[in-house]
């Protein structure tokens, strides 16, 4: 072992640490605290009843029917949590080249809707995600074209389902509508139907930087919504709709289209490998930012922790903190419910 020969010649005017010496010190200088009004809790409908159906890739997250749906929003209210995202799944016999079962006025999601608003009134804030995936029988965001290139996106054909599901969403009583589709041109497309139709208060909440991204895989078993469904000519990932992770300037121009186009909040998706992104975008708009926890960034904690590797409580205290750091206003997240109940955060 070398000894130090000189004794150190410390001056320090500065200890950082001084500032951390007990939890109540931590707390008083703290520049990031997380509310139950933070959180958008998500929920998968099922048609039915008495329906709980839990879902394998989401370990504690279950798909509702309607009926069971109004106990979780019971639960979610209690814990101070202001709104919720819908996502409606339908058997596989109801899919259809062209999704028109989005905008059934009986479908999971509208019936959800207007039974809650019975329930709750207007305490709870009822937004619906809008898009095709759920409802086409090959998984697409959008309807299918053929054209010389091969099968491809019709962008211009899909606004019209995407602003009839929005509109029927409207008539069954959403607050705000979200469209995760990534077509160009929805989110105008959506405001324009609902304004037309007498719903200039339904607000439009925007996946207006979503990225095409491997953390979505357990989402896509919930919702039975894989692309990579149906015949062989079928475009097998969503890359010509959802953005390219090698890209920030783009989101930047996705955020600044949505919202000339008359988005009221800008979401950023994933949250946790896009967080520059969402640091990026805060100083470009004056919209409430939100920010999807998405399924996979749930699972694998899920799965850490069932192995024992990680502790649950913390890694998503820390997750959710580093979130609100980097900009965002609001969290959707499949921890949200647990994070309260628990007094994880
Ligand atoms: C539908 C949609 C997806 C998610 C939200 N809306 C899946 C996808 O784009 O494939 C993902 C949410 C999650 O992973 O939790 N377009």
């Amino acid at each position: 072992m070398t000894l130090l020969r000189n004794k150190l010649e410390l001056n320090l005017t500065q200890r950082p640490r001084r500032l951390r010496t007990s939890g109540a010190m931590r707390d008083l200088v703290s520049e990031t605290s997380i509310q139950p009004k933070d959180f958008i809790a998500p929920f998968f409908v099922v048609p039915g009843k008495n329906e709980v159906q839990p879902i394998g890739a989401l370990p504690g997250v279950s798909r509702f029917s309607v009926d069971t749906l109004m106990g979780q929003l019971e639960r979610t209210l209690n814990l101070g949590i202001k709104a919720v995202v819908l996502f409606g799944v339908l058997p596989e016999t109801q899919k259809t080249s062209d999704g028109h079962y989005a905008y059934d006025s009986d479908g999971p999601v509208n019936e959800a809707l207007r039974e809650a608003r019975l329930n709750f009134g207007n305490d709870l804030v009822l937004i619906t995600d809008v898009c095709l995936c759920g409802y086409t029988d090959h998984g697409h965001c959008g309807l299918l074209k053929t054209t010389p290139r091969g099968v491809v996106i019709d962008n211009d054909r899909s606004l019209e389902g995407l602003a009839q599901m929005a509109l029927s969403h409207a008539e069954a009583g959403a607050d705000m509508v979200s469209p995760s589709d990534m077509m160009d041109g929805r989110v105008g497309a959506i405001r324009q139907t609902l304004d037309a139709e007498g719903h200039s208060d339904v607000g439009i909440l925007s996946y207006a930087v979503k990225y095409a991204s491997a953390f979505y895989g357990p989402f896509r078993e919930a919702a039975g919504s894989s692309p990579s469904k149906g015949s062989s000519d079928v475009p097998k990932d969503r890359k010509t709709y959802q953005m390219d992770a090698r890209n920030s300037l783009e989101a930047l121009r996705e955020a600044e289209l949505d919202e000339a186009e008359g988005a009221d909040m800008l979401m950023v998706k994933p949250a946790l490998p896009y967080l520059d992104i969402l640091a990026k975008l805060r100083p470009q708009t004056k919209l409430p930012l939100v920010t999807y926890n998405v399924s996979g960034e749930y699972a694998m904690i899920k799965a850490a922790a069932a192995a024992g590797v990680l502790d649950e409580a913390l890694a998503v205290q820390e997750k959710l903190t580093a979130i609100k750091r980097a900009g965002a206003d609001l969290i959707i997240s499949y921890h949200a419910l647990d994070a309260l109940e628990n007094e994880w955060v």
